[in-house]
């Protein structure tokens, strides 16, 4: 039987495949207005281009992160603010990318298989925080400025497009 292995995409080629991805996104969200929906197809979308160990949405309600839509394996689902990067990147407001998760003071390992991560906020159009993305990767120093560009523009595609 043919077996079906799913390889990550190396880091070095992922521009090419941003490039697809960003307008393949802002296709998904015309005419849904929903944050679930945007959220569960953004997460898959990035999945499915870059087989990430985990992808997912964390959304500020009352005063802690709540877990959203994800592709991956479980997750904690309550982060208090300026707790590990998501909490931090929400405090800091602004993008956090970890090379090394073990070096990174207080993060939170819901899988000890994550290695590095990046985090980015969302935010509305008076500039509060209303959701963050994250992402891991099981490979050390797995991110790039490539990757945070690339994020960034999705998540203001996101956030024009929920939050204004
Ligand atoms: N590592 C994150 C927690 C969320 S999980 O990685 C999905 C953090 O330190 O905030």
């Amino acid at each position: 039987m043919a077996e079906t292995l799913i390889f990550s995409v190396p880091k070095e080629n992922r521009a090419i495949r941003y490039k697809e991805l960003v307008p393949q996104i802002s296709s998904l969200l015309q005419g849904e207005f929903d944050e679930t929906a945007c959220f569960a197809n953004t997460t898959a979308a990035i999945n499915e281009a870059f087989s990430f160990f985990w992808v997912g949405f964390y959304r500020v309600i009352s005063n802690e992160l709540v877990l959203g839509p994800f592709q991956g394996p479980i997750a904690c689902t309550r982060i208090q603010k300026n707790r590990g990067v998501c909490g931090t990147a929400w405090h800091l407001d602004k993008t956090i990318l970890v090379p090394d998760v073990d070096l990174f003071p207080g993060h939170i390992a819901c899988s000890s298989a994550s290695k590095s991560e990046i985090v980015i906020p969302l935010r509305n159009n008076q500039g509060v925080v209303m959701s963050i993305l994250d992402i891991d990767s099981d490979k050390l120093n797995d991110f790039t400025e490539i990757d945070q560009m690339a994020l960034e523009l999705i998540c203001l595609h996101l956030q024009k497009h929920l939050y204004d």
